[in-house]
């Protein structure tokens, strides 16, 4: 029998029947918890099911609760779609075009209400999916809700540093009021910050008008404006058009953000050594980290070296000196270098792949509803004219606008999952950090490309897969546009 190939076989001076006996009781011993481990994860798999309180949801697996299906080949997985709900590791919806993670969280709301459950390997998720829930939970009782959960994964990349993952605590509250304040010193929710986005606006401009009649792809002009903005303010320069470096680390992020939470990686919350597997996704996200690490740290080592205690700059300036000024007064203060590089990266990525994308969906959708468009555009030519640059002042007389960017923002849900919340008692309000900033280069960047340019797609061009590359961020599928100066 195959599961005794390998055991030690009694002696040469054992009898025939003493050695039937011994392979007898061999093969008992190591069938038994053959036998019984099925039965063992059955029950909690069915105890998991059954604890009380916890919202209605798909049944987990033993060990990788609903993560299951991603471990299944390709014809299980039809086979277990076919099952009835309760016994489908996750259910999915039939159509394979709409089965991406925010599409499925849909039809799971569909099956098991606006508050369902499901279990990330060993972690209970509760799924709020409705106006109400969600502004019942994270808005009125923000307080008991705004904690982040110890992920695995999240801690393996921001070792729980930083201030976009990192837990509720007197350190994140330090650390994220300083963030705070710095940031508006530099212009953060001011209408002093208008004069450089706009000032960027030339540059996307003068990008945009090389390509001519001919169709290109926004991305690389957009996520290099957009980025620029939040580069000024943190590392007090803008990185031009053509560098090629820059260009490649807004690729990585991109990508990066993309894969950071697909199936196989997710599996990284059950066993955490996944993450140094030397292929696929996981070895490609570990140089992923590893490059925009050496990117963000050689910036910093540049301004240790160039840094002018009475002419600070930018944020890292403004932080290292903060650092020396902490650590002469309290040998205790989270306020260091570490701390340092993990906030410049939440920035970074927080400033720039959320706007990018947002004002990407927005072009997207403008190229396919010309009738928008041209509402747009005539609400521009009133308010504002042809020539003078849009305001913030201007929002107020542009509702048509405003109601545009923000019905394109509701459409497309760039932050798909949101970032996790997780309870605690003694918490304050947990938002956005960037909401005005965001909002205020959404608009003038929307209001200045739509004054100077009207969006198609090109005449060929199959329409776009409208329901985004799924990522921590949502972004459209490539495509291309073709401008027109108006
Ligand atoms: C359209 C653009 C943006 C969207 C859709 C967006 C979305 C979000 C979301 C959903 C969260 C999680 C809030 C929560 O805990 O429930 C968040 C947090 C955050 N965002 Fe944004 N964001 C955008 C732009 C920005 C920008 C430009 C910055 C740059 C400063 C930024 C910095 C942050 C930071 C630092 C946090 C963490 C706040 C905390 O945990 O205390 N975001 N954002």
């Amino acid at each position: 029998m195959s599961s005794t190939e390998g055991a030690q076989a009694p002696g040469p001076g054992c009898s025939p029947g003493s050695q039937r006996l011994f392979q007898d009781r061999l093969s008992c011993a190591l069938l038994l918890p053959l036998l019984l481990l099925p039965l063992l994860l059955l029950a909690w798999g069915l105890l998991l099911g059954r604890q009380r309180g916890v919202p209605p949801g798909p049944r987990p697996w033993p060990l990788v609760g609903n993560l299951g299906f991603v471990l299944l080949p390709a014809a299980l997985k039809r086979w277990s779609s076919s099952l009835p709900s309760p016994l489908r590791c996750v259910p999915r919806p039939r159509e394979p075009r709409l089965s991406s993670p925010q599409v499925i969280l849909a039809h799971m709301a569909r099956l098991y209400g606006p508050i369902f459950s499901f279990y990330l390997g060993p972690y209970l998720v509760v799924v709020l999916c409705d106006f109400h829930s969600v502004r019942e939970a994270l808005v009125q009782q923000a307080e008991v809700f705004s904690d982040r959960p110890r992920v695995p994964l999240i801690s393996i990349f921001t070792k729980e540093k930083g201030i976009v993952f990192a837990h509720y605590g007197p350190i994140w509250r330090q650390q994220r009021k300083f963030s705070h304040s710095t940031l508006r010193h530099f212009g953060l929710g001011k209408l002093s910050l208008e004069p450089k986005i706009i000032e960027e606006f030339k540059y996307v401009k003068e990008e945009m008008q090389k390509h001519g009649g001919n169709p290109f792809n926004p991305f690389p002009i957009i996520s290099n404006a957009i980025s620029n903005i939040i580069c000024s303010m943190c590392f007090g320069q803008r990185f031009e058009y053509n560098n090629g470096d820059f260009k490649k680390m807004l690729n990585l992020m991109s990508r990066g953000l993309e894969i950071s939470i697909n199936n196989q990686i997710l599996l990284i919350n059950i066993c955490s050594w996944l993450y140094y597997l030397p292929f696929g996704v996981f070895k490609e996200l570990r140089q992923i980290e590893k490059d925009l690490t050496i990117f963000l740290k050689g910036i910093i080592r540049e301004h240790q070296e160039t840094l002018d205690v009475e002419n600070p700059q930018d944020f890292i300036d403004m932080y290292l000196l903060h650092m020396e000024e902490e650590m002469k007064n309290n040998s205790n203060s989270s306020f260091n270098e570490d701390y340092l590089f993990y906030i410049i990266g939440d920035l970074f990525i927080a400033g720039t792949d959320t706007t990018t994308n947002s004002l990407l969906w927005c072009l997207l959708y403008m190229s396919l509803n010309p009738e928008v468009q041209e509402k747009v555009h005539k609400e521009i030519e009133k308010v504002i004219g042809p020539d003078r640059a849009p305001s913030l002042t201007d929002k107020a007389d542009m509702p048509y606008t405003e109601a545009t960017i923000m019905e394109v923002q509701r459409m497309s849900v760039v932050v798909p999952f949101g970032i996790p919340h997780m309870t605690s008692e003694k918490t304050r309000k947990r938002v956005c950090m960037g909401e005005q900033l965001a909002k205020m280069e959404l608009f003038l960047m929307f209001v200045s490309l739509m004054q100077t340019f009207t969006f198609t797609l090109p005449k060929d061009s199959k329409k776009p897969v409208m329901t985004g590359r799924f990522g921590l961020t949502l972004s459209p599928h490539p495509f291309n546009v073709i401008v027109s100066k108006r």
